[in-house]
Order: C-alpha cells, then sequence, then structure tokens
C-alpha cells in the first residue's frame, strides 16, 4: 500500500503545531504486532523508531523523562490493572495527546472503562494491517476528524501565586514551586514573571531574564508555539521561563487582555503553568487571577498582611472563581518571634486557616542567593514546605475543595 497524499500531508501539517514533540510513537509488546505497525509508519514518511517494543508501563516510564508525541499507541496485554496504568499514562504525558490501546481482552467493560479514562480507542489484538492504519488515520484526522477524548484535550493547570504584601516571598514561592514541580515530579512546568522590571524568578533560577515576556504581551498576535520556543528560557530539560528584565525609566504598558492567548498556548504545552503575578498591576493580576485554577496567596504574620489578604479577597470575589481553588500559604512563619500575630488570631481574622506554612529561613535562602540556585534544590526547611505545597496542588493533601472565602 502507498502513502497517499492526503495521509501524508496531514501527518506533515502536525508538525507545526507540535514544535519539539514526536508526531507518533507506539508502544507494543508482540513482535507481529510491532511489525503491522512499522508496515504503516513506513507508509506514512515516519521514521521506523516511533515503534517500540515493550507496553503501557514502558510508555510511562519514556514518557515521565521526555516529550510526549502527538499521537500515541500503547499495548495493555498482560498488564496488571490497566485501567489504572492508563490514568497513570494520562498523568505523565503532556496536555494534547491521543492515545489508542491495544490488548488482547475483547471485555465491554474494560473498552468502557479505558474510554472513561480518556482514550480514543481500544483495538482487540490479533492486530490487522487494516485495523491497525484505520486507527493511525484517525489519530491523526486523515479518513474522519481525529476523536478528541478527554485525555487529548487536557490541558495544563494555571497556577497564579500573589504576595498580599510586598516583599512576602511571592516570587520565592513561584520560582521554587516551578523548580520542584519540574526537577522533583517530573513535570513540564512553565513559569511566567510577570513582574516585568525585574525578573526576579529568573534571578532566582540564575537564567537571564532575556526579553520574551514583554514581546509576547505587547504583541500578542505573534504568540505562537515557535514564537515561544524562542523566547522561553530553560531552566534544565523541564522548566521554561518567559521574563523580562526592563529598563527602569521605559513605561509599560501591558494590555491584561494579551495574556489570554498566551496562557492558552502554554497550557497546551506544559502540566503547569505558573505565573508569578505581582499585585502592583492591579489589572494584570487580576487578570492572571481569573484564568488560574488555583490562585495561590502568599501572606505572613503581620497585620497589614492579613489586612491585604482580606482586600485580595474582596477583589477576587468580584468575578465567578467558583471553579478555581485558592491556598493560602503563610511564609516566613517565625520571623517576627512573639510580635508576630499568632495563628489562632491569623485564622480567626482570615475566617479559615492557611493551608501550607513556610518557616522563616534566612539561612536557606541566603545560601540560595549566593549560589544562584534555587532554595528547592537542596534541603531546608523551605523546601520541605514548597514540597507540599506542591503535593496540595496535586490535590493529594487538600483537606478541602470549598474556596477559603466561603468559610464562615
Ligand atoms: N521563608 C523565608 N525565609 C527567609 N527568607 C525568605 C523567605 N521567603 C522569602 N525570603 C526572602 O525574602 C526576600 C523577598 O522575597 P521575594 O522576592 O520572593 O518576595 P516578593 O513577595 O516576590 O517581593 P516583591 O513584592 O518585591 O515582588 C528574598 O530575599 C527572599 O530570599
Ligand atoms: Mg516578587
Amino acid at each position: 500500500m502507498s502513502i497517499s497524499i492526503g495521509r501524508k500531508q496531514q501527518v506533515e501539517g502536525l508538525h507545526g503545531s507540535a514544535a519539539g514533540r514526536d508526531k507518533f510513537l507506539a508502544f507494543l509488546a508482540d513482535e507481529a504486532s510491532e511489525k503491522i505497525v512499522k508496515q504503516c509508519v513506513s507508509e506514512m514518511a515516519l521514521p521506523y523508531s516511533s515503534v517500540v517494543r515493550g507496553d503501557v508501563t514502558k510508555a510511562i516510564q519514556q514518557l515521565s523523562a521526555g516529550r510526549s508525541p502527538i499521537a500515541l499507541m500503547v499495548d495493555i496485554s498482560g498488564v496488571e490493572l490497566p485501567v489504572s496504568q492508563i490514568h497513570h499514562l494520562a498523568e505523565v504525558c503532556e496536555p494534547g495527546v491521543t492515545v489508542i490501546v491495544i490488548g488482547d481482552r475483547n471485555d465491554v467493560g474494560l473498552y468502557r472503562d479505558l474510554i472513561n479514562a480518556g482514550i480514543s480507542d481500544y483495538i482487540v489484538k490479533p492486530l490487522t494491517q487494516t485495523l491497525a492504519q484505520t486507527a493511525i488515520d484517525n489519530l491523526f484526522g486523515v479518513s474522519k476528524p481525529a476523536a478528541r477524548t478527554a485525555l487529548s484535550q487536557k490541558q495544563g493547570q494555571v497556577v497564579s501565586v500573589i504576595g498580599a504584601r510586598g516583599g512576602v516571598g511571592a516570587s520565592t514561592v513561584a520560582a521554587n514551586l516551578a523548580w520542584h514541580l519540574a526537577n522533583k515530579e517530573n513535570r513540564r512546568v512553565a513559569l511566567v514573571d510577570l513582574d516585568m522590571y525585574y525578573g526576579t524568578c529568573a534571578l532566582m533560577l540564575d537564567v537571564p531574564a532575556g526579553g520574551g515576556l514583554r514581546e509576547a504581551l505587547e504583541n500578542p498576535h505573534r504568540v505562537d508555539e515557535l514564537f515561544l520556543e524562542r523566547s522561553m528560557l530553560r531552566s534544565g530539560d523541564k522548566l521554561h521561563v518567559l521574563a523580562s528584565e526592563e529598563r527602569l525609566e521605559i513605561k509599560l504598558t501591558p494590555d491584561p487582555e494579551s495574556l489570554t492567548p498566551l496562557l492558552a498556548i502554554l497550557r497546551k504545552q506544559f502540566h503547569y503553568v505558573v505565573v508569578d503575578a505581582p499585585r502592583a498591576h492591579r489589572e494584570m493580576m487580576h487578570a492572571a487571577a481569573l484564568q488560574s485554577n488555583t490562585a495561590i496567596i502568599v501572606l505572613d504574620q503581620t497585620a497589614n498582611s492579613i489586612r491585604d489578604t482580606l482586600r485580595l479577597r474582596q477583589f477576587t470575589e468580584t468575578a465567578d472563581l467558583s471553579a478555581h481553588r485558592t491556598v493560602l500559604v503563610l511564609n516566613r512563619v517565625g520571623e517576627a518571634g512573639k510580635d508576630g500575630i499568632d495563628q489562632k488570631n491569623l485564622s480567626d481574622t482570615l475566617g479559615t486557616g492557611v493551608q501550607v506554612q513556610i518557616p522563616f529561613h534566612p539561612k536557606s535562602a541566603i545560601d540560595a542567593a549566593n549560589a544562584g540556585t534555587p532554595v528547592s534544590s537542596f534541603r531546608s526547611p523551605i523546601s520541605t514546605a514548597i514540597a507540599t505545597l506542591a503535593d496540595e496542588l496535586g490535590g493529594r493533601r487538600i483537606k478541602t475543595t470549598k474556596p477559603w472565602w466561603k468559610f464562615t
């Protein structure tokens, strides 16, 4: 069978929309299926290396360490608890992957569970050339529109970090959280530092701030995946930073609406988009909070900070944030000693407790700054607290899904 023009063009057309990602990857457990899918990929002008011997567990292993393809085929034959393995796969996959599962069990219950887990199709072995080719064609939308399933529509989480007052440690939380998610939880993370004059987050990660953010916010129509690929700075394999360090004499007037297309593109490519949203630019902060899945408010044990946390609450309450989660992070715990507002008073005034506490530990902060490395990259009370915060985001430790301002 020779490749049809339509099929080849469709497959090539995917390239521009997926900078840096393979178009197709298959993990097949037996030689016969591997041979058939290799035949299909050669007809699509894709490399043989797109077909790997292995099953879903190998796919999980490989995709945890590298980029995800646009379309994925995985074998679950002989795998214990295949549905939970598919859920695990969904966790490690980047947003926007379409998945076809191959297996040896002809079981309607299994099929339904797999579809509910977000896959596009389930094919029972023995695989034939026609079955495999039709499935792959469907993935690429050659013969009919590609199945748009929960998994392929999966979007990254946007998390904005807002300081209740200046210097409370919002950028420290944003940069370290992003670093932790990328380096300890193996997620692809974009860190956007909206504080365009200072590029503090970039500094904490020891990458040059560049100028990509200003350009992205001033010319939103130019923002696409390739633009971001060029403008974002890398801190290791998984963390990409979008920041600026503009001259102080320049007056910047970024349009808050420009944040929408930027975040829309980023959340298609990254598991997490962490936004340092300084309160100095009210509109930008508001726009970031509105588009976030989680807003983190960082406060400390001072009266000013608690007062402004309450005011921020009023501010965010003006919009419908019911689909969003707000996490309160109390930073610099213990800094003011006996003069700091104690936890009981703090919770009474706020009407709720805080979810995460970060101890005041100047030695870690200074060591990190001197070494040009984030605090989270070494053991310290601050990095332990950041790990707890990362768990909160993953929903593992969150005690309530009720927005904190709804507490009475
Ligand atoms: N838990 C902590 N213990 C000790 N020092 C800390 C802690 N958290 C932050 N710091 C230090 O406090 C300083 C201010 O932190 P950071 O820049 O993160 O605050 P910010 O809220 O982003 O400030 P700004 O309002 O200027 O944006 C930094 O020097 C940082 O290292
Ligand atoms: Mg800051």
